[in-house]
C-alpha cells in the first residue's frame, strides 16, 4: 500500500521508533527491501536518488516500485532521495512519488529556504510530503570548532527553517556523513545538538549516512578480494540513542551496497562455473534483505505494519 512520508513518520513519532529510507537501484535491492517489509511486517521508505534514476529510468523504477506497492499490504512510500532541482521534483511528482526530498543543503542559508518552500508549495498542491535538509554531511573530524559550527545543523536555524518552509520532515547534520568512511577515530556524534534540535523543532528528523557498515560484511568482502580498510560507520547503539532522542527517519544505502558486493564475490569466488544472473544476483538480494531485516529490528519498525 503506497502512503505519504508523512503519515509513516507521524505514527513513528508518537510511538517513538524509527523508518528505514532504503536506497534501491534496480529489481535486486527492490526485492529485498519489499521481501524484508513483508516478513517484517514493517512500514518502509523506498528511497531513489537521481542517480539511481539515471541509472535505473524513473519510469521504470516508479513503476517498479508501485507494483510492489500494490502487491503488500505494508505500507510503502516511494521517495526522492537527495531531489537536487525544482525540476527532478516536477517529473517524481509526475511519476507518482508519494514523497520528496529537496536537498538546499550546500546553500546560505536564505536560498536553502526559499527553494525548499517552492518545493513544499509544489509538492503539498498534490499532498505529497518533503523533506528539507539543513547542515552539510561532511566529515567532521579534524576539523575545528569554527569549522564543525559551520556544518553541523544550527538548533535556532532548525526552527526557523521548519518554520518558514513548512517542511513535513527535516534532515540533520549531527556528525554523520555518507558513504563506508565515515570516521578515522572513534565515532562521534553530537547528540546534545540533536536534543537540542528536538526541543525546537515539531518535525519528524531524519538522519542521514547512518550505515553501521558492520564488520562482518567487511571481512566477507575481504576474504573475496574487496579493498575496504578503514571502513567504519555508526555503531548501533548510536542509532538506538538517535532514535531514542527522536530521529524517526532513518537512511541506510551503503550496508547494502557492501551486502550485494560480499555476496557477488563470494558467489564467482566459490562458483567459478557459475553465469547465471539470477545464480549471482539472488544471494545478493538474499544478502541485501537480511541486512534490511536487521535495521527494521534495530529500528524498532518491525511489527508496526
Ligand atoms: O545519499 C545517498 C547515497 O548513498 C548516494 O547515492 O550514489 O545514488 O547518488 P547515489
Ligand atoms: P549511508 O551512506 O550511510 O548508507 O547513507 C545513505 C543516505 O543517507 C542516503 O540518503
Ligand atoms: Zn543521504
Amino acid at each position: 500500500m503506497l502512503v505519504t512520508n508523512k503519515e509513516l513518520l507521524k505514527r513513528a513519532q508518537k510511538e517513538a521508533y524509527a523508518v528505514g529510507a532504503f536506497n534501491i537501484q534496480n529489481l535486486e535491492s527492490l526485492l529485498a527491501v519489499v521481501e524484508a517489509a513483508d516478513e517484517e511486517k514493517s512500514p518502509v521508505i523506498v528511497a531513489v536518488t537521481p542517480s539511481a534514476i539515471k541509472y535505473g529510468g524513473l519510469s521504470y523504477l516508479a513503476k517498479l516500485i508501485q507494483t510492489a506497492a500494490e502487491a503488500t499490504p505494508v505500507p510503502m512510500s516511494l521517495h526522492l532521495d537527495h531531489g537536487e532541482d525544482v525540476e527532478t521534483v516536477k517529473k517524481c511528482l509526475e511519476a507518482g512519488f508519494t514523497s520528496v526530498m529537496i536537498d538546499g543543503s550546500h546553500l546560505p542559508f536564505d536560498e536553502n529556504i526559499a527553494l525548499t518552500k517552492r518545493v513544499v508549495d509544489i509538492a503539498h498542491q498534490k499532498g505529497v510530503s518533503v523533506e528539507g535538509e539543513l547542515g552539510r554531511l561532511t566529515g567532521v573530524e579534524e576539523k575545528t570548532v569554527e569549522e564543525r559550527e559551520a556544518v553541523l545543523t544550527d538548533p535556532e536555524e532548525a526552527e526557523e527553517f521548519v518554520k518558514l518552509t513548512g517542511v513535513d520532515a527535516l534532515a540533520v547534520s549531527i556528525g554523520t556523513s555518507h558513504g563506508a568512511y565515515k570516521f578515522k577515530g572513534e565515532p562521534q556524534l553530537d547528540f546534545e545538538r540533536l536534543k537540542q534540535i528536538r526541543e525546537r523543532v515539531e518535525a519528524p528528523l531524519v538522519l542521514h549516512g547512518a550505515s553501521s557498515i558492520p564488520q562482518w560484511i567487511i571481512e566477507k568482502a575481504t576474504k573475496y578480494g574487496a579493498e575496504l580498510s578503514g571502513a567504519r560507520g555508526i555503531p548501533e547503539e548510536h542509532i538506538r540513542k538517535a532514535i531514542s532522542l527522536g530521529i524517526t527517519k532513518i537512511n541506510i544505502d551503503t550496508d547494502l551496497r557492501l551486502a550485494f558486493t560480499a555476496a557477488v564475490r563470494e558467489v564467482l569466488a566459490n562458483s567459478p562455473k557459475e553465469f547465471d544472473p539470477r545464480k549471482i544476483l539472488g544471494p545478493a538480494k538474499e544478502a541485501m534483505k537480511e541486512v534490511i531485516k536487521a535495521k527494521m529490528r534495530l529500528f524498532g519498525s518491525s511489527g508496526k505494519a
